[in-house]
């Protein structure tokens, strides 16, 4: 564990970005985290396939991205603990002149921003701390990094459930989104009570009275709304585990690819 340089790391308490690289198998996480992760998979069994089959649309998303769509910059928000194939990992492998930008709040994803910042010669990686609620900053802190005059594949994976009001939620997508010049893409996950994951009831309510940030799941409708004015690519809203993927198993968790026109 790096030691705490920030000075704003809680270990009194589980965090989001601890928990899940604790149910992706990493080390980068406290007692307290794991015994918070183990009480949410006595409730809600799945939760380290969700976190698997999220890791694995983004790498197909990013591949599609970088790939086929041609698209050269990355700005991936809420980006957690660095793990298996990192986004610019994945784009830089096919596209090595790729950008990407890592924007997370939370301390400890700070404390390992360096492992993240492991760009190809050609491309260029960057980490900003930063907090979602406040779009705007964020659009601005990534200006000297990302040509906004040039497509832009927004990513927020797993993070838009911690926006706990929908409205808000819905009007941070759009700042960014109005940021972003045609042909730029918006990626995103969510977990979901509905493709299954009725069980996850229980287990959000738990992590909302002993861990932070708090969150939330969202419909269909509710997902569907944050890519308004979007074209969304096949196969449309889907468990992110069936993603242009055969998947055994669904997870309750949506994924979408979606383009600005
Ligand atoms: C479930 S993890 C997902 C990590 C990664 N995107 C993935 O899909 O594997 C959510 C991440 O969002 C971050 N996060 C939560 N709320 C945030 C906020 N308001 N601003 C920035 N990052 C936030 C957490 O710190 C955590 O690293």
């Amino acid at each position: 564990m790096t030691p705490d340089s920030t000075g704003r790391i809680r270990t009194d308490i589980a965090h989001n970005a601890r928990v899940w690289n604790y149910w992706l198998g990493g080390k980068d996480n406290y007692p307290v985290d794991r015994a918070v992760g183990d009480q949410v998979v006595a409730m809600y069994p799945s939760i380290g396939e969700v976190a698997r089959a999220d890791r694995a649309f983004l790498g197909r998303a990013v591949t599609y991205l970088a790939g086929e769509a041609g698209v050269r910059q990355f700005l991936d928000i809420g980006t957690g603990l660095p793990t298996a194939d990192n986004t610019h990992e994945v784009a830089q492998r096919i596209a090595p002149d790729a950008r990407v930008v890592y924007v997370d709040n939370d301390p400890i994803v700070l404390t390992h921003a360096r492992a993240l910042l492991t760009s190809s010669p050609e491309g260029r990686t960057e980490y900003v701390d930063a907090d979602a609620h406040r779009p705007e900053l964020i659009v601005e802190a990534v200006r000297p990094v990302l040509d906004l005059g040039r497509p832009v594949a927004v990513m927020m994976l797993g993070i838009l459930n911690f926006v706990l009001d929908t409205d808000e939620a819905r009007s941070i997508v759009r700042t960014l989104m109005a940021a972003m010049p045609s042909g730029s893409h918006l990626v995103l996950t969510h977990p979901t009570l509905e493709l299954g994951g009725e069980g996850n009831a229980e287990a959000m309510e738990f992590w909302n009275k002993n861990a932070t940030p708090p969150i939330t799941a969202r419909s269909r409708a509710e997902f569907a709304s944050f890519l308004d004015g979007l074209e969304i690519l096949e196969p449309g809203i889907v468990s992110c585990a069936s993603w242009r993927f055969a998947a055994a198993t669904e997870v309750a968790q949506f994924g979408a690819v979606a383009r600005k026109p």
